[in-house]
């Protein structure tokens, strides 16, 4: 099941932001751990410039997001990860890929790859640093599991150019998103959970896949069923967390995606009625945006399926 599930009974447009707990961490390390680091590699290594990118005076806001995704990986999952710290001297070890590293914190020379395409390798978060100049502006990213955008997309651009396309109903949330990320203190990061459908469970979502991805939608769509669909579709869920960085006063901006065939969330009555409740809810033009009105009815009539012989066999 997800572990995240920001479904509310009614479409929401509001920013959905809370404070992460003390107990809650940035860094969550999960059953799919080895595979997505191995396609985080792989990705990496056929296209590099793809999915890693970083303007040059960003180097002290990338050893600040290693500092912060190695502690809190060390601290939150020691059975995983070790991190010791002497000094400037850092050793950190990744027991889960029996792998070890030796580097002075703050020497680029002393690490195989610049501090913040090294870091998000042991991790399955992608990680994006904003500016610290008021526009948030992505100035570095190392983007691996995008759902329909990638960094030649967005590199360079401000917080509000970045959500320029989103339907115009949310973009008085955005303004107030952004006023949020300039206000977040240190050591008081905040998350949220976004959400949408795909007939696909590819992780690796670019830009570069998304007219092939709508074609096939296109094609597919008329064939999704009530009775199919449920095995056909796949709930993506990002959590996002927001960071204040304490040497540089960037963000980093975490995004890990966790997704399930609809049919298995479904099979939880409560769950398929918070989904219904939404999705009949969320303005046409946010359907469409999210590429999910081709198979609006067919969704629906799943759900309204699922409550309803849940419902039966309550009755019985
Ligand atoms: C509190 C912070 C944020 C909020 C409330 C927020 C909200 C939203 C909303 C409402 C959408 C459109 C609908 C949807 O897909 O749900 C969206 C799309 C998007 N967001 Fe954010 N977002 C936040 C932070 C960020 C950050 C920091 C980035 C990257 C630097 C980002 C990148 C994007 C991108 C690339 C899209 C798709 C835009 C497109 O269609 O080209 N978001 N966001």
């Amino acid at each position: 099941m997800l572990p995240y599930f920001p479904f509310r009974n009614e479409f929401d447009h509001r920013m959905g932001t809370v404070l992460l707990r003390p107990d809650e961490s940035l860094v969550e390390v999960d059953d799919h751990y080895g595979h997505e680091i191995s396609l985080k590699r792989a990705l990496l290594f056929h296209n590099h410039r793809y999915y890693f990118q970083a303007q040059p005076g960003t180097e002290l806001a990338q050893w600040d997001v290693l500092d912060r995704v190695l502690t809190e990986a060390a601290y939150n999952h020691p059975q995983h990860f070790s991190l010791i710290k002497s000094g400037d001297s850092w050793h950190w070890i990744n027991h889960k890929l029996a792998e070890e590293q030796r580097f002075i914190f703050g020497n680029t020379n002393s690490l195989p790859l610049a501090p913040l395409d090294w870091a998000g390798r042991q991790v399955q978060e992608d990680l994006i640093i904003l500016s610290a100049d008021g526009t948030a502006t992505l100035v570095a990213g190392q983007l691996c599991f995008p759902n329909g955008w990638c960094l030649d997309d967005k590199f360079g651009q401000t917080f509000l150019g970045i959500h320029r396309p989103a339907p115009a109903m949310v973009q008085s949330t955005l303004q107030a998103a952004h006023k949020l990320l300039e206000r977040i203190p240190e050591h008081r990061p905040i998350w949220r959970a976004s959400w949408n459908f795909k007939t696909t469970d590819q992780l690796d979502m670019s830009t570069k896949y998304s007219t092939a991805y709508n074609n096939e939608l296109a094609a597919l769509a008329p064939t999704l069923t009530s009775d199919s669909i449920g095995n056909q579709l796949f709930i993506r869920i990002e959590r996002q967390t927001f960071t204040r960085l304490p040497r540089s006063g960037a963000v980093l901006f975490g995004i890990h995606t966790y997704q399930n065939v609809l049919a298995d969330e479904a099979a939880d009555r409560d769950r398929a009625v918070r989904i219904l409740g939404t999705i009949r809810t969320t303005p046409p033009e946010m359907l469409s945006y999210k590429a999910i009105a081709p198979f609006e009815d067919a969704l629906i009539g799943f759900l309204e399926n699922s409550i309803h012989a849940d419902s039966a066999l309550v009755n019985k």
